[in-house]
């Protein structure tokens, strides 16, 4: 099968966060910091890292900052450059990877998933194309490929998309889409091919408890099916319903298990997990929260 090329990672940033309130109440809860970057920054980090070299932001009005964020920000680089402050400069412009832009479209209504994803439709084009949901956050484990490595690696090999899950327990299954994979379950770091899927089922309804996690690797027959897709669960359009459409029409999905551990910073527990596990991955603050944890667990 052609290569079609892969280039362009959808992001969807006009939520409201309300699981996180007051804290974001006057800023996007993407800019709150997991250590000294924005939750923004680690997720394009991750993304510039498995290839991907085209943002494209789904915003909306109030959350100008994440913008910001990848951009020059003049008077302050000058005067950091004044003050021979080399290292905190050097942090200050590379926010942005080397070789990645950031494009942001806008989502005027809270639709849903599948209508913040179909707002990129003009940037996307006739082009494959990722999505990551910027609330989980993936922290890379010493010496393994990272997953989003893995799926473009996985979407290369096989020519379909990819889509990431992780098994949960099963009273959990309504809050997330589920997919089917005929009983298969793929170890971790595998991939299983998708014979269906559901947008929060209730458990009883469920087709297993592999629940997608916040990373797709998508063909962009998707973006088409999106026009057409009604509202579903929730009332809100789903992206899970678009791609459930694509498997029903012939088209192939697969389900790749995550290696690595998610945390959740759309929420305040999987966010405080979240800085303390790159906490204790950064230099500068690694020994003193070990000291901390270590005192704490007394
Ligand atoms: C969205 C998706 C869902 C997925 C979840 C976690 O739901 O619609 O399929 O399982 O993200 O990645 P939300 O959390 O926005 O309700």
């Amino acid at each position: 099968m052609p290569q079609r090329p892969l280039s362009k990672v959808v992001i969807p940033v006009a939520g409201l966060g309300t699981r996180v309130l007051p804290a974001s109440k006057a800023i996007p809860k993407e800019m709150l910091p997991v250590v000294d970057k924005p939750v923004i920054q680690h997720v394009v980090e991750e993304a510039a890292a498995a290839g991907f070299s085209e943002i494209i932001l789904v915003s909306r009005s109030g959350k100008s900052a994440i913008e910001d964020h990848f951009d020059l920000q003049y008077e302050l680089e000058a005067e950091l450059a004044r003050k021979h402050k080399t290292a905190i400069l050097e942090a200050v412009q590379n926010t942005l990877p080397a070789g990645v832009s950031v494009t942001s479209v806008r989502q005027a209504k809270a639709l849903g998933l599948g209508h913040a994803v179909l707002c990129a439709a003009p940037v996307i084009g006739d082009d494959d194309f990722a999505v990551i949901l910027p609330d989980m956050l993936i922290p890379n484990k010493a010496g393994q490929q990272p997953d989003l490595n893995a799926m473009a690696e996985a979407y290369r090999e096989y020519g379909c998309g990819q889509i990431m899950v992780e098994a949960v327990p099963e009273d959990k299954v309504e809050r997330y889409g589920i997919v089917d994979c005929a009983g298969q379950r793929p170890a971790a770091g595998q991939v299983a091919a998708i014979v269906g899927m559901v947008e929060k089922p209730k458990p009883s309804e469920a087709p297993s408890n592999l629940s997608i996690n916040g990373r797709y690797i998508l063909p962009a027959r998707v973006m088409e099916i999106l026009q057409h897709t009604q509202p579903g669960a929730g009332g809100e359009i789903q992206l899970t319903d678009a791609m459930a459409s694509l498997i029903a029409e012939g088209g192939q999905l697969m389900a790749y298990t995550m290696r690595s551990q998610s945390y959740d910073c759309g929420n305040k527990a999987g966010f405080l997990e979240a800085n303390v596990v790159y906490g204790l991955q950064h230099p500068e603050t690694a020994a003193a929260l070990k000291a901390l944890l270590q005192d704490l667990a007394l």
